[in-house]
């Protein structure tokens, strides 16, 4: 097992850059680690977070409780039919170098989902969803470690209870869980999908004559590199907001009192571009100290250096306060507020 060590600071572990520190720090490479540590009395009772690449949360303070980062390694072919690979990742293998493994022996399914930042494990937390393409989508099963009682349980998608950044780890089995591997479905026919946004026309921009996994690979790259700030130059930890769902009549008024409106159906109800409403409200670019609104996509929270966890999360407020104010909107938070 890896020891645990005290008061270690966590800024080489979250996107957003905050220098916080863990009153106890572990490191786990497998279920047997985690065993070993959560068997003791003394780490049963204290508060746990784990830990996996820190891009979906904003550290407001010093964490007063045992960080377990997960390591837990291997991508391996578990099943395989005629139409799909059945393919176990660890929960701490890259979630990128996952996808790019996958394009690499041409399984399909997860090219839409290049180059979010973060690790397997955390995928199915808020079930992660880019272009067209939710991480359900592609789900077969995964395993977790139950913290309190030490077994391991498989969950199947209906367990997970997915939706729009949304699972039940979020919510019933909240810190209960440590995710310790998913197995994915891949396609050996790919079914491509390019409705979304502007991937046909980065296709075309990047003069692609055969579609293919690894071209719309690229072409999501291309995209996402060119509006999101990258975490190794500026601290953030992308969409601050999850786009409000709203009903078809709260949508009918809205619409007609600003024509401009940016919303997508989404079954009976519409889906609002969270951005375009803080855009609207004039919060795109805004700086404070160093903390701000990214200047290409208002709806990515930034730190510029120094900024601390409380002045992001106050920041945040007063866009919230602003939105429900012009809107009658009310967002809600898409990161974990530590
Ligand atoms: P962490 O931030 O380490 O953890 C997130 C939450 O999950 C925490 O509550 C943590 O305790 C819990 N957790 C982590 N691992 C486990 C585990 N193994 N078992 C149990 N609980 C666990 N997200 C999208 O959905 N779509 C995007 O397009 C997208 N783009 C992004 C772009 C940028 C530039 C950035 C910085 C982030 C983006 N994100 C996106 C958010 C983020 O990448 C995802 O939410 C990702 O899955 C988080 O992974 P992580 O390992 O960093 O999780
Ligand atoms: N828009 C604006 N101003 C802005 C930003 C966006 O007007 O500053 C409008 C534009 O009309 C744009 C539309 O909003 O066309 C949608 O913007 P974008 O395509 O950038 O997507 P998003 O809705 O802002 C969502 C996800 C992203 C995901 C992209 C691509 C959420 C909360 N965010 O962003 O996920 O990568 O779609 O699928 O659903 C994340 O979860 O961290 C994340 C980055």
């Amino acid at each position: 097992m890896s020891s645990i060590a005290e008061n270690v600071s966590l800024k080489p572990f979250n996107t957003f850059g905050m220098n916080v520190q863990a009153r106890w720090f572990a490191q786990a490479a497998g279920t047997d680690d985690l065993r070993e540590i959560f068997s003791q009395p003394l780490w049963q009772q204290r508060n746990h977070l784990i830990l996996g690449g820190g891009s979906n949360m904003l550290l407001t303070k010093d964490v007063d409780a045992l960080v377990v980062h997960n390591l837990i390694d291997g991508i391996s072919v578990v099943l395989e039919d005629n139409d799909y690979w059945y393919v176990r990742a660890g929960a701490g293998v890259n979630w990128h170098r996952f996808v790019l493994d996958c394009i690499a022996h041409g399984r399909a399914g997860v090219e839409n989902l290049s180059l979010i930042p973060g690790s397997v494990g955390a995928g199915p937390m808020q079930n992660i969803g880019a272009y067209g393409v939710e991480l359900k989508d592609v789900f077969d099963s995964l395993e977790a470690f139950h913290i309190r009682e030490g077994y391991v349980r498989t969950f199947t998608a209906d367990d997970c209870r997915f939706g729009y950044r949304e699972s039940v780890f979020k919510h019933e089995l909240r810190n209960q869980f440590v995710i310790t591997s998913v197995t994915f479905r891949l396609r050996k026919k790919p079914d491509f999908s390019t409705g979304y946004g502007a991937i046909q026309q980065q296709l075309e921009k990047m003069g692609v004559q055969e579609l293919s996994i690894k071209a719309i690979s690229d072409a999501v790259i291309a995209i996402r590199s060119s509006k999101l700030p990258d975490p190794a130059v500026t601290g953030n930890a992308g969409s601050f907001f999850k786009n409000p769902v709203v009903s078809a009549s709260l949508h009918h008024t809205l619409k007609a009192q600003f024509p401009d409106l940016v919303s997508y159906a989404s079954g009976s109800e519409y889906k609002l571009a969270a951005g375009w409403l803080i855009e609207q409200c004039g919060w795109k670019g805004h700086r404070r100290g160093d903390a701000g609104v990214h200047p290409l996509q208002a709806l990515v929270l930034v730190n510029y250096g120094q900024a601390t966890g409380a002045e992001i999360f106050d920041l945040s407020s007063e866009i919230l306060a602003s939105v429900k104010q012009k809107f009658g909107v009310e967002l809600e938070r898409e990161v974990n507020i530590i």
